[in-house]
């Protein structure tokens, strides 16, 4: 086990400062998911339907992806880029780190700063909440889920998977590519951890948390008994 082995993806891990810049436009597609989003989703912490005026079904996707009739396999991202800016994310040790949080990731802090509104969105008509203009820290007062915008303490998001590889300071286990689909397995389950972009992609929020499945807690793609997740990237 190497050092950072022992550490949790809550340990503190002493990152300076640097500006997030989000540039949100259609998702990157990332690994196919075995369950239906519509299944999976309905009464899991990402079911927000309650906070919209009809609550109707069509809400439980529109809080993120605009509807597109007939194309339920690459909807388009709803949500408008967060304020930022978002802080923690340089250190010695992360050699992939570009300096922008892309896409995906801050696709999941335009609700998970706290400070974005959860209708803030490409096309508002989708959703009217209860109370228009409401952040999740509004609506959510004590959650744990809140991360803010300094995010130092969370594993970081929006770091090249190659670079690190090519000699950075961990050492990682070499990604499996299948059409343009860019992703690690996991040995414990077989569970598909996407990478993000071309290969050797990006690791970003979505490639540890699958937001449509909760079955593992946290949204967790595996389980991380044993830190199962962290190993299925790590060779340690
Ligand atoms: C809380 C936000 C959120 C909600 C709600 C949500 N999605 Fe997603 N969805 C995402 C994110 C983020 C991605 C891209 C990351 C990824 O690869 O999973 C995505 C990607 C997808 C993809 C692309 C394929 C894939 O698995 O990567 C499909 C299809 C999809 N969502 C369908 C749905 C449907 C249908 C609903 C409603 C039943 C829904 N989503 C609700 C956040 C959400
Ligand atoms: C539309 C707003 C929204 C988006 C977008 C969103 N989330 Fe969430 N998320 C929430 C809310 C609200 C909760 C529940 C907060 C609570 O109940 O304390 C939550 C809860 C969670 C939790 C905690 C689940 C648990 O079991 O406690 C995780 C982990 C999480 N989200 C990860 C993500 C990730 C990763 C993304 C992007 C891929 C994302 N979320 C995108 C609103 C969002
Ligand atoms: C390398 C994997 C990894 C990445 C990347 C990652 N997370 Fe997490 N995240 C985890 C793990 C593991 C946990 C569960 C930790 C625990 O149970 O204490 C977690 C927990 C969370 C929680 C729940 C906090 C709580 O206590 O309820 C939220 C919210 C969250 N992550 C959001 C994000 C967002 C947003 C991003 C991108 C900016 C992100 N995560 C990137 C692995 C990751
Ligand atoms: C999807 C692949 C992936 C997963 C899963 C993953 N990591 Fe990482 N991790 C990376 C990459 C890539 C880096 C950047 C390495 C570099 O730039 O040298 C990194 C960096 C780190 C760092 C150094 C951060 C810094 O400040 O320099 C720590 C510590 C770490 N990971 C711990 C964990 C832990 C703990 C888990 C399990 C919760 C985990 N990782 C899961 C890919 C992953």
């Amino acid at each position: 086990m190497t050092e950072e082995g022992k550490m949790t993806a809550h340990a503190h891990m002493n990152l300076g400062v640097l500006i997030g810049a989000a540039c949100l436009a259609v998702l990157g597609a990332g690994a196919a998911s075995s369950a239906e989003p519509a299944q999976t989703i309905v009464g899991s912490p990402h079911d927000l339907r309650n906070l919209a005026t009809l609550g109707k079904d069509a809400d439980l996707c529109a809080f993120c992806h605009i509807p597109k009739d007939g194309d339920d396999a690459s909807p388009s991202w709803n949500r408008a880029a967060p304020a930022g800016p978002f802080e923690g994310y340089s250190s010695r040790n992360l050699d992939g780190h570009s300096g922008a949080l892309s896409g995906v990731s801050a696709g999941c802090l335009s609700c998970h700063d706290g400070a974005t509104p959860l209708d803030a969105l490409k096309d508002p008509a989708n959703i009217v909440l209860v109370n228009p203009g409401q952040t999740m820290a509004a609506a959510f007062p004590d959650s744990m889920a809140i991360l803010g915008r300094d995010l130092g303490n969370h594993h970081p998001a929006s770091i090249s998977y190659g670079a690190a590889g090519a000699g950075g300071a961990s050492r990682l286990n070499p990604p499996s590519v299948s059409g343009s689909r860019v992703y690690v397995v996991s040995t414990s389950d077989g569970a598909e951890i996407p990478l993000y972009g071309a290969a050797p992609g990006t690791v970003e929020c979505a490639s540890c948390h699958d937001p449509h499945d909760n079955a593992r807690g946290k949204f967790l793609r595996t389980a991380n008994t044993n830190s199962a997740l962290c190993v299925a990237c790590h060779d340690m």
